[in-house]
């Protein structure tokens, strides 16, 4: 595996295996777990050259207590990557990412206006700064996503669609731990009380989804935050059953189209994701 910490670098890597086939890219923040592993799993079996950036984006951060300690694990980071079958690992500077300020606005409608982009102002802007800016320095065929980010997947394709990029988009499945939490960086920082209490989240939502026999869409949304608050040592900050496409709030479980429930939840300080599909 090649580590490369500079985009010339990257850039000579990358060019020297183009030509024996597609190129496919994972990018990541690091505090890398399974859930990333999947990922670049994934990636390993459809392409020739895999590809793995780890970089924490400070422009996607609205929050700089959660910059300052959003966990940093590189050489752990590393070794999780050799095993996982990656070729070239990208760990750059933010100078080396941001030779200048990025001053791009991106535009994402009502997709961008909601959920994450209504509670984390300029969230979903800095997501595009950073990830069209990786798709220029690799150019990759495919990139991989976890689907645990939902809402920044839909995201991340209106920015493909505005910069006219050729990259293909591929949406993996949440992985999860034994007890149903969806695998995230942030996990680690929950303390021992509240990683135990955490995942209520998820069996609150799976238990949701069988509720749709017999309450309507807005009962069940009022049952899982109470569910969810009704523990102390959590807020719910938002929970929404949106259109899988527009991410805009539906009103009934007759809506034509794929259903995704989508949460976010204060733990103590840590602030956790997570979503079920309904139908
Ligand atoms: O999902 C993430 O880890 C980040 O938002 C991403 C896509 C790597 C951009 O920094």
């Amino acid at each position: 595996m090649e580590i490369c910490r500079t985009v010339a670098r990257l850039k000579d890597a990358v060019a020297s295996r183009r030509g024996m086939g597609t190129v496919g890219f994972v990018p990541t923040m690091g505090a890398l777990h399974a859930g990333h592993a999947s990922l670049v799993e994934r990636c390993r079996a459809e392409n020739v050259t895999v590809v793995v950036s780890v970089f924490v984006n400070p422009t996607q951060f609205n929050d700089k207590n959660d910059l300052k300690n959003y966990p940093r694990t590189e050489e752990a980071d590393i070794a999780l990557l050799e095993s996982a079958g990656c070729d070239i690992v990208f760990i750059p500077s933010v100078d080396e990412v941001y030779p200048e300020p990025d001053t791009r606005q991106f535009d994402f409608g009502a997709i961008g206006a909601v959920m994450e982009g209504a509670h984390r102002p300029g969230h979903f802007n800095g997501v595009a700064q950073v990830v069209s800016r990786l798709f220029s320095f690799v150019e990759p065929d495919k990139a991989y996503f976890g689907e645990k980010d939902f809402q920044q997947i839909a995201i991340i394709k209106s920015m493909c669609r505005q910069i006219s990029s050729p990259v293909e988009i591929v949406e993996c499945p949440i992985k999860r731990e034994k007890d149903g939490l969806a695998m995230s960086s942030r996990n680690t920082l929950l303390d021992a009380e509240r990683r135990e209490a955490a995942p209520v989240i998820h069996m609150t939502l799976a238990a949701s989804v069988a509720r749709r026999e017999w309450a309507d869409v807005e009962e069940t949304k009022k049952w899982v935050k109470e569910q969810i608050d009704s523990n102390e040592l959590m807020k719910v900050e938002y929970y929404d059953i949106v259109d899988a496409v527009t991410m805009q709030s539906i009103d009934s479980w007759d809506h034509d189209g794929a259903v995704y429930g989508c949460i976010a939840v204060q733990v103590g300080s840590v602030r956790l994701i997570d979503n079920i599909r309904y139908k």
